[in-house]
């Protein structure tokens, strides 16, 4: 083992579009565990679209990450090292341990993952946080009943592409819209869509239209702005919007607002905006449904990776700007 942790701060709080030098890479020395923990040796590491609200100073559901500190982020790894009776050595855990390669942890934030059961990396996606997103949030929420139409922003990506999955297994039509012709491709080829607009095509409100004849009874939201406008106009009597993301809104310092909110009222509509760390006490049933899904190849999924933590701003840029087809990881080692 090399003796150097390699680390990426926050140097900046951006003020629109994030930027490299937003971020610092850093070495450290390996720590070593005092009596009740364990070092854990990061495999790979999850870049979300939430990390860009974290590096913001203004209030979240969550902490801000504070100038000089360690970015946060769900990692997979390998306990190397354990001064806890909980923990072996060899065992494979996941855990917001951080954009780092080496981290201590008391083992109470550790979970024990199987990856005999689904790769590794699964449980960073379609098993993970993601996947999570997508089964609470469009089962829970959403309310799926067959024969509806869910439509899915983002949907090419690591929560939008599940979401469309799962829609289809319960009996609906999952109509996705993503950026651009190839990525739209894939949703209907790879993820088994109906069909998926390209919401840069210039015509989304009649190509949702056609995708969507009978109109919308679920849209699973995680863009906002013009789509998030358009779909409201297409909206069914009663439909339901898991409020998931505003992707589209995160660099933008003056947010776009919702001009025709008044057909939310006119159409009755439930929208529920939901942060996925609130359903973790009762996860278990879903992490075993989604990797059962995964092991009957029910539900595909597609990872883009970067090559090393040194790549890990650039990707994270990337990701935010959509160059990423599924979820968007990096391999620590
Ligand atoms: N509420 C929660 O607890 C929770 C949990 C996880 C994720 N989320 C939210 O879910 C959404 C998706 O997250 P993810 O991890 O699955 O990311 P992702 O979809 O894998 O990656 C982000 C995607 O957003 C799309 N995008 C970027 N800018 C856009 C714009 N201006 N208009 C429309 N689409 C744009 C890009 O796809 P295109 O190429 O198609 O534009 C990009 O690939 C995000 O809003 C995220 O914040 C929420």
């Amino acid at each position: 083992m090399s003796n150097k942790n390699v680390q990426v701060t926050l140097a900046n709080r951006p003020t629109g579009w994030v930027q490299e030098s937003d971020f610092k890479i850093v070495e450290t020395d390996i720590p070593k565990p005092a009596a009740g923990q364990v070092l854990v040796k990061n495999l790979y590491l999850s870049l979300d679209p939430y990390m860009r609200g974290r590096m913001n100073a203004g209030p979240s559901y969550a902490a801000n990450v504070a100038i000089g500190d360690v970015m946060v982020g769900r990692t997979v790894g390998e306990v190397v090292e354990s001064s806890n009776s909980n923990f072996t050595a060899g065992e494979t855990v996941a855990a917001y341990l951080g954009w780092q390669q080496y981290a201590l942890s008391g083992g109470a934030d550790l979970q024990k993952v199987d990856a005999k059961a689904v790769p590794l990396t699964a449980y960073l996606g379609a098993v993970g946080m993601p996947g999570l997103t997508a089964w609470w949030g469009l089962l829970d929420i959403g309310a799926p009943k067959a024969g509806e139409t869910v439509v899915v922003s983002a949907a090419a990506g690591a929560v939008g592409s599940i979401v469309g999955q799962i829609a289809k297994l319960k009996g609906c039509r999952a109509v996705g819209i993503a950026g651009g012709k190839a990525k739209c491709d894939l949703v209907v080829s790879e993820f088994g869509f109906d069909a998926c607009v390209d919401y840069k095509g210039g015509n989304l409100a009649k190509d949702l239209r056609a995708a969507a004849p009978k109109g919308i009874d679920i849209y699973f939201e995680n863009v906002g702005g013009i789509v998030l406008e358009t779909v409201v106009m297409q909206l069914n009597p009663f439909a339901r919007i898991p409020f998931c993301g505003l992707i589209s809104q995160y660099n933008e310092p003056r947010p776009h607002g919702l001009d025709n909110f008044v057909m939310l009222l006119m159409n009755r509509v439930k929208l529920q905006g939901f942060i996925i760390s609130d359903y973790a006490p009762r996860s278990a049933p879903a992490i075993a449904e989604l990797a059962g899904w995964v092991r009957e190849g029910k539900i595909k999924y597609r990872e883009t990776i970067a090559n090393s933590l040194e790549d890990a701003p650039r990707a994270f840029i990337g990701m935010l700007k959509g160059e990423n087809i599924g979820k968007q990881l990096v391999k620590l080692f």
